[in-house]
């Protein structure tokens, strides 16, 4: 059998052997077992070890060949010299998919050993887990199949982490924080199943709602983009990923790749595909457990209850960081909660009772709240005071809770001394969203608002642009055949032209004569640039002369380029020069795309100048990009106000834009040789008077600072 097992099996195994199983209750083999035991699973549970003997009344196996019943999954925690030896073994008996716990393979620089593995799992049809992980739980099958320390609550998050070290204190935390899971999975070293194979089993897995995502560092992005992108429409996903760092960044050739962070791209891919990215664990596990719990808003327009002002205002706040829309309507909220307040309360939202509020008072308030249809959250504060009982208030909280839990959403925090802080954990045990910071309890609220919204927005479709390929191929070859791995300006011009993106009208020029022809012929002011492999800076060789108003200036512009670009480069080969249309001025912005080492195919945008070079104020998105993706992209540049137009300028023409952005995101999409393309500057005019780029440069597969 070559082809891949399902992985179902992976989660819903009906019989497990745990190789290297362990009469001693010190070793992995032994807690392993003791897990899978005290989890409850159903199945059988075939412990392994050539000692034979038993194990928490489990008879230990010397070998698999003994084992009669079925054996799904077979879990590997011997030394890594063994292993090898172990996996022919259960390809020999059957065995469908492997955990391996081992560590000593990849992740300490043995690559063949590790690939040994995939190997010879392959030749028998089966899936490794792993290696260097700490194991698998899944509610599912009631299996812990892990080394963690036990205990894990079933519920309806998974998650996947590739940080072992991390995922094995998230069962405690877990615990804890009574957060139900309904997996838990280590991916380890990926040598085989990758985030993306447990996603597509996810995906159909109806006690799964969330899922919570560690990711150190991603390989074959792509795919796990289509399947992140599928996933989100009808389950909330969040990810924490480590290591914001900028690594590769440095060396990248063009402007493209040297803001493409790896941080950035990742976070704005992400983004894209409606997943939700935490800052820390801790928000992490808040959003998830409130996720998992709240049912799904019915509108936006949230209301605040308090009875402090200050910490309504810093709800407001938080509100407006975490993206939560505040029910506004002032006539209605003052119809609907004056009965509940004092004169010098405020009916406004936030919805201040002030500090003579009673529990009474709050409870009608959050019925108030709760049952009318305009209004789509609650955000329920309440400061300790002297004039009601904590205890009482916890109470009335609980039954507010239960009463509305399944209609509406809803987030509390509670903010005072040691009788609060009991409160708060008492609630928070008993599965109710309380949080001692207001800005955590919106948090959680303006992540639910993100997945729903994302959810509930039409699918883009993805139109197909009108791109000249084979004219862009000829180009290509035309550098390939000379040994180069980038385009020349004219060639670089004629992918453009092909792209169907306005470039300023050009004409190359052997010779004097042929330049002066071309000005003539272009009408003036032009811009000359010399034309030649060796100079690819062309401004630094003195290579550029700009706003040429007549001959005589064509003529000593000529001759002034190539005295200066023979003395920067005397062995430099001259084709000529390039005349062009001088470009009349308009907002500049630089566009790029390129093949990013985790996501593939990604498109950047941002204004030219101190906006790329100083603020770095750019947006990416993962190509092929649709028509609401480029627009999404443009809008998110924290200068894009420039573009709507400031001091009675007109709105600059950002269709235009979009759909520059949408043929780069199709061209590096098709054709993976290139792996940047940057428009720099590319023009842009008033609304409805287009772009134009002026500088087009495009690098091929296996140039230095290319992918
Ligand atoms: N088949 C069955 N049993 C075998 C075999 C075999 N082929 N070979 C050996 N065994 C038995 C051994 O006799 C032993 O049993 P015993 O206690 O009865 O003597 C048992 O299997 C285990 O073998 P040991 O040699 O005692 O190995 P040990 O338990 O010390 O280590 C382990 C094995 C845990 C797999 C170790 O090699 C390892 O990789 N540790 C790291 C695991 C890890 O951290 N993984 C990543 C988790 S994520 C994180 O970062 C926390």
């Amino acid at each position: 059998m070559n082809e891949k097992t399902d992985i179902k099996y992976l989660f819903e195994p009906r019989g497990v052997a745990v190789i290297g199983a362990s009469e001693n209750p010190e070793k992995i083999g032994y807690r392993i077992v003791e897990n899978i035991v005290n989890s409850g699973y159903p199945g059988g549970i075939y412990p392994i070890n050539p000692k034979g003997g038993e194990v928490l009344g489990h008879r230990i196996y010397r070998d698999l060949s003994e084992v009669e019943g079925e054996v799904d999954l077979a879990v590997i925690a011997i030394p890594a010299k063994f292993v090898l030896d172990a996996v022919k073994e259960c390809g020999e008996n059957g065995v469908k998919h492997l955990v391996i716990i081992t560590s000593g393979f990849s992740e300490v620089g043995k690559r063949a050993e590790e690939r040994a593995l995939v190997e010879t799992a392959r030749k028998y049809g089966m899936r490794i887990l792993g290696p260097n992980i700490f194991g698998i739980y899944s509610a599912k099958a009631s299996l812990d199949a892990t080394f963690g320390p036990g205990g894990i609550l079933p519920g309806h998050v998974a998650i996947i982490t590739q940080s072992g070290a991390l995922g094995i204190a998230m069962i405690g935390k877990t615990a804890a924080e009574s957060l139900g899971l309904s997996a838990l999975v280590s991916v380890g070293n990926k040598s085989d199943i990758d985030e993306s194979d447990l996603l597509e089993y996810l995906a159909d897995d109806e006690n799964t709602t969330v899922i919570l995502l560690y990711i150190e560092g991603v390989k074959g992005g792509e795919r796990l983009l289509s399947i992140l992108r599928r996933i989100t429409r009808a389950k909330h996903v969040i990810v924490i990923k480590s290591g914001r760092s900028k690594r590769g960044a440095a060396a990248a050739a063009s402007h493209t790749g040297s803001l493409a962070g790896a941080d950035e791209v990742f976070d704005a891919v992400m983004r894209q595909v409606g997943v939700l990215r935490a800052e820390s664990v801790q928000e992490a596990f808040d959003w998830a457990r409130f996720l998992a719990d709240s049912p799904l808003p019915k509108r936006k327009d949230a209301v605040i209850i308090t009875n402090g002002g200050g910490i309504g205002v810093l709800a407001t706040d938080a509100c407006e960081k975490y993206g939560v829309s505040l029910y506004d309507d002032q006539e209605a909220l003052k119809k609907a909660f004056s009965s509940v307040m004092p004169e010098f309360g405020s009916t406004k939202n936030p919805v201040d009772l002030t500090g003579q509020a009673t529990a009474e008072d709050y409870e009608k308030a959050m019925d108030l709240a709760l049952k009318n249809d305009q209004i789509g959250s609650a955000i329920s504060l309440y400061c300790e005071t002297a004039l009601f009982d904590t205890e009482a208030f916890s109470q009335l909280l609980s039954e507010t809770y239960a009463r509305y839990r399944k209609e509406k959403p809803i987030v509390f925090s509670l903010f005072g001394g040691e009788r609060i802080e009991r409160a708060i954990t008492k609630l928070r045990k008993s599965g109710i969203p309380v949080f001692p910071d207001v800005y955590d309890a919106v948090s959680c609220l303006g992540a639910l608002y993100r997945s729903w919204e994302y959810a509930r927005s039409p699918e883009e479709t993805i139109e197909e642009v009108k791109i000249d390929y084979p004219a862009i191929e000829g180009a290509l070859a035309t550098a390939r055949a000379a040994g180069r791995t980038f385009l020349l300006a004219h060639e670089a011009e004629q992918v453009a032209a092909a792209l169907g993106i306005p470039t300023p009208q050009a004409i190359v020029a052997p010779d004097l004569d042929a330049a002066v022809a071309a000005a003539e012929r272009i009408g003036y002011p032009v811009v000359m640039k010399v034309v030649s492999k060796d100079i690819i800076h062309k401004s630094d060789a003195g290579g550029v002369a700009l706003d040429l108003e007549n001959q005589d200036e064509v003529i000593d512009a000529y001759q002034a380029i190539m005295r200066s670009c023979r003395a920067y480069n005397p062995k430099a080969v001259i084709q000529g020069v390039e005349v062009a249309e001088m470009v009349r001025p308009g907002v500049e912005t630089i566009i790029g795309a390129r093949q990013d080492p985790s996501f593939g195919p990604v498109v950047m945008f941002g204004l030219g100048g101190i906006y790329v070079e100083v603020m770095k104020d750019v947006s990416f998105r993962a190509a092929p990009l649709g028509k609401r993706t480029a627009h999404s992209m443009i809008g998110e540049i924290r200068s894009y106000p420039l573009l709507l137009g400031v001091r009675g300028e007109k709105r600059k023409d950002i269709d235009a834009i979009a759909d520059v952005a949408i043929r780069l995101g199709a061209l590096v999409h098709r054709m993976r040789d290139i792996t940047d393309i940057e428009i720099n500057p590319l023009v842009v005019y008033d609304h409805g008077e287009g772009v134009k780029a002026v500088d087009v440069r495009i690098l091929l597969k296996g140039s230095p600072g290319g992918e």
